[in-house]
């Protein structure tokens, strides 16, 4: 990592570890948030393939708790030291192992195809290098494993508000993406895609990596 990168990310570690105290609260003064993040749930349980589920940006571990509720290996990946510090107590506090690293998205430190799936909610539009870490979570997962990933997104009918909202978080510092796109540029299949929530600015993808070549998108 050169010196610039490492700055920018000091910095991005500096800002959520800042954050870490208050995230879980803000998440549960904004109910519907929480519900955005609960969406991947239910194509995490249809994965057709067995063995540990990575949650990447897990912030103070609040899916990541259901996750652990219903895999047998579920791993959260975190930039912020204070972040996994929130998510361990939270873990523990449910009294479910808490499997945590901190490391960053675009160097996993995890074996090629060891991953059933990985999830990211509110996480990836952090990421300063999108493609990058989209090419490493195509590594880590196995054949037929899963990327389920939510996030703010440009509403797909351009509606005022929702393009208000999405110029708004890039003010913010995050990264508005096509991910269906970044997926399949590292070799994804795309399985779905679809705008909802508010202003429908945000977006559910699920990526799914094959054994055979894609014929066709879906
Ligand atoms: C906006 S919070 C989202 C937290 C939670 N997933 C949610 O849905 O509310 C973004 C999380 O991603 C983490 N993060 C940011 N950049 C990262 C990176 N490059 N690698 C790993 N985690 C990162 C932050 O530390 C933070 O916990």
């Amino acid at each position: 990592m050169n010196t610039s990168q490492s700055t920018s990310t000091d910095r991005y570690q500096r800002l959520y570890d800042r954050m870490a105290p208050f995230y879980a609260t803000g998440m549960r003064l904004l109910p519907v948030w929480q519900r955005y993040t609960e969406t991947v749930l239910p194509w995490l349980d249809k994965l057709q393939v067995s063995g540990p589920v990575l949650e990447i940006g897990p912030g103070p571990g609040v899916l990541l708790t259901k996750l652990s509720q219903r895999f047998d290996v579920a791993v959260g990946l975190d930039l912020s030291t204070g972040m996994l510090v929130e998510a361990q107590g939270r873990l523990r506090g449910a009294g479910l192992p808490a499997r945590l690293v901190q490391g960053n998205a675009v160097q996993l430190p995890f074996a090629s195809g060891s991953c059933a799936a990985v999830t990211l909610t509110f996480a990836f539009s952090a990421f300063p290098k999108g493609l990058a870490a989209m090419q490493e979570i195509a590594r880590v997962l196995c054949s037929g494993g899963l990327v389920v990933l939510v996030d703010a997104a440009e509403p797909d009918d351009r509606n005022a508000a929702g393009m208000a909202l999405a110029k708004t978080w890039e003010m913010f510092g995050d990264f508005m993406r096509d991910e269906a796109d970044l997926m399949q540029q590292a070799g994804l299949e795309i399985v779905e895609c679809y705008n909802f929530g508010a202003f429908h600015s945000i977006r559910l993808t699920v990526g799914r990596r094959g054994s055979t070549p894609r014929t066709s998108p879906r």
